[in-house]
């Protein structure tokens, strides 16, 4: 009977581990010197404590030339976003200062270098619409692509 038991409670503890491990709460892109992340999607679970962003710049550019960063907004305010950044300039890192509608985003590197942001899993919600890009001038048009958050 002991043994039994045993075996049932290893089983659900491993159906748990399973349920775990199936839930994404990370984002990973890299983006290199030509000027594009390596993803044009990314999924995250509903439900996540909290969501982690990882950048990775594979390039040689330094970045005042070859800057990534990664900013995550809805995709409504992606574009607008996306401007007010430029206007922010190199001085305000190329972000403006305190906008609600940034949902996370990580300092802007140079190549061989690593960012990473975190944001509350609560900030996205489930079949919301969310659009990741670098805000370096210039690079949002390529440097884009879309959060899918699922269930
Ligand atoms: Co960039």
């Amino acid at each position: 009977m002991k043994t039994r038991a045993l075996i049932l409670g290893l089983a659900l503890l491993g159906a748990t581990g399973m349920a775990q491990a199936s839930q994404n709460c990370s984002i990973k892109l890299k983006g290199g010197d030509n000027m594009q992340f390596d993803q044009k999607t990314a999924t995250v679970s509903a439900g996540c404590r909290t969501i982690t962003i990882e950048l990775e710049h594979t390039g040689k550019l330094p970045a005042a030339a070859m800057g990534h960063n990664v900013v995550l907004t809805t995709t409504a305010d992606a574009d607008a976003v996306a401007r007010d950044s430029i206007r922010a300039g190199a001085a305000g890192g190329y972000l403006p200062a305190g906008d609600a509608r940034v949902l996370a985003h990580t300092r802007m590197i140079g190549g061989g270098e690593k960012a990473t942001a975190t944001l509350p899993g609560s900030a996205l919600r489930a079949g919301g619409a969310y659009t990741f890009f670098c805000s370096f001038p210039g690079h949002s048009a390529l440097m884009r692509g879309t959060v899918t958050v699922v269930p």
